[in-house]
């Protein structure tokens, strides 16, 4: 061998090391994510149901940013081949969308199942499956069925046969081909900032009370849904279902906020997982009791947060085979100053129950979106608080990106975003040893943003909204991600070789 070979070959060595040590594992799942009131339109085609989301844009348009709606967004009920093709060009191994309930039931209840609302999921997911991307199904993830919701929605017990009705109906349409399940997305959102801020569907505030009999009714539903899988459909078709919950990474303000911020991340996190993954089930006890004794200094009979049966714990102890978490940003903890007011848990500056206040700490960068500061690090430690709390479980992470205002297909700070993220969560795999599975990009596409419209995205691919066609155009984001996929190593940003979508 020649120097000059010697060296081209100490070269090459390196180089194969340097990418090998940044590669996420074989095996590790790259999806992206959309939900079915954000992307679909079509409310009102063929015999669907009416869910909340389209009560509220009907009947309050001022309710959304600019008076937009979700009646027509991406249009995905019509032009689901795009989404599928572009999820190939990708090359996601698997595509997270959710089922609308009043599609596939437009009464709410399965006496009757829409023979389009049926087709159109099977289409997508066969269209799918045609270019091997495996498709991930979030049975609930926001557009209750009104009906439902008027005779109380998830503050109702009835919820949880409703559910477990709607969800045995979508197994046995398509568990044959899906094999992996989201449960509900999000129960933080469903119940807490649902009836806390009154500012999303259903626009219902009752904070301190009705949020936690839709935390109770939830984790039931969950639970039964679960357990009809398990039992049901899993030995036949071995797939794997679970929840996924909203997590912000709480960091205390100053040390003195250290058990205060602990609680906090009992409260947000704790609510929704001490009841189903940890060995005695039931409510985190620290927040069971501040609850009680918050009831009673208020003059209630009982805790405002409902018991449990001994029954109940075990029924929702351990239905899980996973645990899913959807992450976007963090916030420091401190104790309320006396006089100040705390609102919108857990999205805005604080926690009432906990008398906790949140902030931001300046070196965070804030996005364009009213509650998202950026603190990469955040996904890593959150990753290790899990691991720690409830022990070592297989974890998906099910939603993460960045929210912009603007229209440039050019989005550096997106690619920046989630390169900072994969690092994390690589080192978390790597470093800390979390068993981390799977990624999910939030969001495919530009899509109807909640109570902020159209005027935030967050799509890899940018959708023309005045088009009829909602062309699709991939930002730069696209392929970055797309690159992720092909080398499963978050670290090509500085390579040019990503220009080919
Ligand atoms: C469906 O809703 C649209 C508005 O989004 C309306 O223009 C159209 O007439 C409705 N179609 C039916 C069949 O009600
Ligand atoms: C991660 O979890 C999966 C599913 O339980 C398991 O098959 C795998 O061995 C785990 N990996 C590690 C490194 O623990």
């Amino acid at each position: 061998m020649s120097t000059f070979e010697a060296v081209v070959l100490w070269v090459l060595l390196i180089c194969a090391d340097l990418s090998d040590g940044v590669k996420f594992p074989p095996g590790f799942l790259f999806g992206s994510a959309t939900a079915s009131y954000q992307v679909e339109g079509a409310w009102n085609v063929s015999d669907k149901g009416e869910n909340t989301w389209d009560r509220l844009v009907h009947s309050n348009p001022d309710a959304i940013k600019n008076r937009d709606n979700g009646d027509v967004a991406c249009d995905s009920y019509h032009n689901w081949r795009d989404d599928v093709k572009i999820a190939s060009d990708l090359g996601l191994h698997f595509y997270r969308f959710s089922i609308s309930w009043a599609r596939l039931l437009p009464t709410g209840l399965p006496d009757r199942i829409s023979e389009d609302g049926k087709n159109y999921y099977n289409n997508l997911i066969d269209g799918l499956l045609e270019k091997g991307i495996q498709p991930l199904i979030t049975l609930y993830h926001w557009d209750l069925p009104q009906r439902l919701q008027d005779l109380g929605g998830w503050t109702n017990p009835l919820i949880v046969e409703w559910f477990a009705d709607y969800a045995r109906v979508a197994y046995t349409l398509y568990a044959d081909r899906v094999k992996g399940w989201i449960t509900i997305n999000e129960p933080v959102i469903v119940c807490d900032f649902v009836y806390n801020s009154g500012i999303i569907a259903p626009p219902i505030k009752d904070p301190g009370f009705a949020n936690y009999l839709c935390t109770k009714f939830l984790l039931l539903a969950h639970a039964k849904a679960w357990r009809i899988y398990d039992k049901e459909f899993k030995p036949k078709y071995n797939g794997k279902v679970g929840i996924t919950n909203h997590l912000i990474w709480m960091e205390p303000f100053s040390n003195e906020y250290e058990e205060l911020t602990e609680n906090l991340r009992h409260y947000l996190a704790g609510l929704y997982s001490h009841p189903i993954y940890t060995k005695d089930g039931g409510w985190p006890p620290e927040i069971e009791k501040i609850i009680a004794e918050n009831s009673k200094r208020q003059g209630y009979p009982r805790s405002r947060l409902p018991a449990f049966t001994q029954e109940e714990i075990d029924f929702i102890k351990g239905t899980y085979d996973f645990y899913g978490f959807n992450f976007y940003t963090s916030r420091l903890v401190r104790k309320a100053r006396d006089g100040e007011t705390l609102s919108n848990w857990p999205l805005e500056n604080g926690c009432p129950e906990l008398s906790a206040a949140m902030e931001v700490h300046p070196s965070w960068k804030k996005t364009e979106s009213d509650w998202f500061w950026i603190n990469p690090v955040g996904i890593r430690k959150m990753l290790g608080w899990l691991k720690k709390t409830y022990g070592d479980m297989e974890i998906f992470i099910l939603e993460n990106g960045l929210a912009t205002k603007d229209y440039n297909l050019n989005d550096e700070d997106r690619i920046k975003y989630y390169r900072d993220h994969l690092e994390q969560i690589w080192l978390a795999i790597t470093e800390d040893g979390v068993n981390v599975t799977r990624y999910t990009a939030w969001t495919l596409v530009d899509n109807f943003e909640w109570i902020f419209g159209y005027s935030v995205k967050f799509g890899l691919y940018e959708v023309d909204f005045e088009d009829p066609k909602r062309k699709r155009t991939p930002r730069a984001s696209a392929k970055y991600y797309k690159e992720v996929i092909r080398t499963h190593s978050f670290d090509v940003a500085n390579k040019n070789n990503y220009d080919e979508l």
